[in-house]
C-alpha cells in the first residue's frame, strides 16, 4: 500500500505520469490555481475539448486528452467550495476522489498525479482535505490491482508537510 502511494511537492503540470487532475470549475473553464496552469502548459486544445462538456458538477469528473502535458489525460473534477462543513462538503470531496478514480480501469491509467483539490480557491482546510484524499486513495488501492501509483502533488512545503504527517497518521499500524 505505502509503495503504491506516494507525496512529492512539485508542480502538476511537469509529472510524467498517465493522468493528472484537474481542480475544476463547474464551467469547466481554465480560471486561476492549478486549472489555469493546467490549461496554458496544454495550450488551447484542452479548453476546445472543456467546452465541448458541457460543464461538470461539483463531485463530478470528466475526462480529457493532456495536449501538450506530458501527461496523457487530464481528469477534471469539482470539488466543494468550503462553507464552514454546513452542507457535507466532506462527502463532495471524496466523491471527487472516487470519481476520478473511476477512470482508472476503463482509461488503462497506471499513475495519477492529485493536487490538494478545493484547498486553494475553495477554501477547504488542508488537514481535512488530506485525510479525505489519502483515505480515499487508500480505499481504491485496497479493492483495486491495476493502477501502480497515486501521487498526491504539493504545491509549496507547507502542503507537503501537512500531507505527509496525515499520510504517517492515517498508514502506521497502531499510531
Ligand atoms: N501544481 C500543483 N498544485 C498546485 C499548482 C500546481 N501547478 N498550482 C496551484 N496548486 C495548488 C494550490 O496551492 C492548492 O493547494 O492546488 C491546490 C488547489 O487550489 P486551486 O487551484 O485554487 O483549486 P480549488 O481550491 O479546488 O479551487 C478551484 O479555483 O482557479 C480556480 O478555476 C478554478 O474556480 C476553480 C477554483
Amino acid at each position: 500500500m505505502r509503495e503504491r502511494m506516494e507525496i512529492i511537492e512539485g508542480d502538476i503540470t511537469q509529472q510524467k505520469v498517465d493522468a493528472i487532475v484537474n481542480a475544476a470549475n463547474e464551467a469547466l473553464i481554465a480560471g486561476g490555481g492549478v486549472s489555469g496552469a493546467i490549461h496554458r502548459t496544454a495550450g488551447l486544445g484542452l479548453e476546445e475539448e472543456c467546452l465541448k462538456l458541457g460543464g461538470c458538477e461539483e463531485g463530478q469528473a470528466k475526462i480529457t486528452k493532456g495536449y501538450y502535458l506530458p501527461a496523457k489525460w487530464v481528469i477534471h473534477t469539482v470539488g466543494p467550495v468550503w462553507e464552514g462543513g454546513t452542507y457535507e462538503e466532506h462527502k463532495i470531496l471524496a466523491q471527487c476522489y472516487r470519481n476520478c478514480f473511476a477512470f482508472v480501469e476503463p482509461y488503462n491509467i497506471k499513475t495519477i498525479a492529485f493536487p490538494s483539490i478545493s484547498t486553494g480557491a475553495y477554501g477547504f482546510p488542508i488537514e481535512k482535505a488530506a485525510k479525505i484524499a489519502i483515505s480515499e486513495a487508500r480505499l481504491f488501492l485496497e479493492q483495486n490491482t491495476t493502477l501502480d501509483k497515486v501521487i498526491f502533488v504539493c504545491y509549496g512545503k507547507q502542503d507537503y508537510e501537512c500531507y505527509t504527517a496525515i499520510f504517517e497518521q492515517l498508514l502506521t499500524p497502531y499510531a
